[in-house]
């Protein structure tokens, strides 16, 4: 278990563009892999890039293994997401990303990189994306909605953009709780 210090927006680090993975299924690339799920998990994250713990490496992970069972049988919401569909857990190395039409939509986005506020960013409704896994298997998918967000936004993190640069409409971005005062949303 490593949980490591998220760098926060202002830190020139994660303005950077991160490199490519050359050697896949190697104890540098395993731990990197845990470290970045056990932050992300720790910090109840959609998703984390590489650059975000320090590391310039094109690597991301997001979705959730699965959704933990409450005690009454009810499955447990990521409390940063409460309302955002199911994205299967994934370790992506060396993306590339294909919008699928010209279709976007807005939605509500947070980043472990920036605490305590949301914005609204404009995403592709549809990509395509492929790159591999850890171990060099291939990862090959058509996604819409929130899975094709996370994926985007992540992304973005390997190309030193973060989702507060895409926002065009600013009086869409503010602080978690102030915007939304009466839901329960983890937010820091
Ligand atoms: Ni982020």
């Amino acid at each position: 278990m490593a949980v490591k210090a998220v760098l926060r927006m202002g830190d020139p680090f994660l303005l950077q563009k991160a490199s490519p993975v050359e050697r896949l299924d190697d104890p540098e690339l395993h731990t990197l892999i845990q470290d970045l799920e056990d932050t992300m998990r720790f910090m109840n994250g959609a998703g984390i890039a590489a650059p975000q713990i320090g590391v310039g490496a094109r690597v991301v992970i997001f979705g959730q293994k699965r959704m933990p069972i409450n005690a009454v049988g009810e499955e447990v919401k990521n409390p940063r997401y409460p309302d955002a569909d199911e994205v299967p857990y994934t370790v992506l190395i060396n993306p590339t990303v294909t919008p699928l039409g010209e279709a976007m939509e807005d939605g509500w986005e947070g980043c472990l990189s920036v605490p305590g506020l949301r914005g609204v960013v404009p995403r592709y409704t549809r990509i395509h994306y492929t790159g591999v896994d850890q171990y060099g298997n291939n990862i090959d998918r058509l996604v819409s909605g929130f899975h094709a967000r996370v994926v985007q936004h992540e992304c973005d993190h390997l190309e030193g953009v973060l989702y507060p640069m895409r926002i065009q409409d600013l009086s869409k971005f503010g602080y978690t709780r102030v915007l939304f005062p009466n839901q329960d949303i983890q937010d820091d």
